[in-house]
C-alpha cells in the first residue's frame, strides 16, 4: 500500500521540482500531497529578495490542496536537490509540521521524505507527538 501511495506521489514531486524558485539557498524542495478526495496536489519551495517572504514546498502543497477544495489530506510527500539536481534529504520544516496538522489526523497521516537511500515513512505523530490542533479550540 506504501509503494502504490510513493509511485502516485513521487513522480509528482520529482516533475514539479523544476519549477522550485530557490535563488538564494540553492536548496530545491517539491512536496506532493494526496487530498482525502483522491486527488494529488503538488508545491515547490519559492523564496524572495525579502528572504522571511518565502514559502517551503510542503506549505505551499497543503495550501495548493486547501484552495483546491481539500480538507484532509492523507500522505504528503517530499523531496529535494541542490542545484546540480543531486538529492538531498529534506525532512519537514517545523511550521510545516504544525500546518499538516491542520489538515490531517496525526497518526494516519503519512510523511514521506526521500533520500538517496530510499524512502523514509513517518506518520505526522511521530515529527509532532503532542501537538496542538484545531479540536483544542473550543471556538
Ligand atoms: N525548505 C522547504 O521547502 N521545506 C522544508 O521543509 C525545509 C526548507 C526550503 C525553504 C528555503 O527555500 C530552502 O528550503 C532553504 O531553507
Amino acid at each position: 500500500k506504501d509503494s502504490l501511495l510513493i509511485e502516485t506521489l513521487k513522480p509528482a514531486a520529482i516533475f514539479a521540482l523544476k519549477n522550485s524558485n530557490a535563488p538564494y539557498s540553492h536548496f530545491h524542495v517539491a512536496a506532493a500531497v494526496l487530498g482525502a478526495s483522491g486527488r494529488v496536489y503538488t508545491g515547490v519551495n519559492v523564496e524572495n529578495a525579502s528572504y522571511p517572504a518565502g514559502i517551503c514546498a510542503e506549505r505551499n502543497a497543503i495550501f495548493h490542496a486547501v484552495a483546491e477544495g481539500e480538507k484532509e489530506i492523507e500522505a504528503i510527500l517530499i523531496t529535494g536537490c541542490d542545484e546540480e539536481g543531486k538529492q538531498a534529504y529534506c525532512p519537514p520544516c517545523g511550521v510545516c509540521r504544525q500546518v499538516m496538522r491542520e489538515f490531517a489526523d496525526p497518526k494516519k497521516l503519512k510523511v514521506i521524505v526521500l533520500s538517496e537511500e530510499g524512502e523514509k515513512i513517518y506518520t505526522l505523530e511521530d515529527l509532532l507527538p503532542d501537538s496542538f490542533g484545531p479540536e483544542k479550540l473550543q471556538v
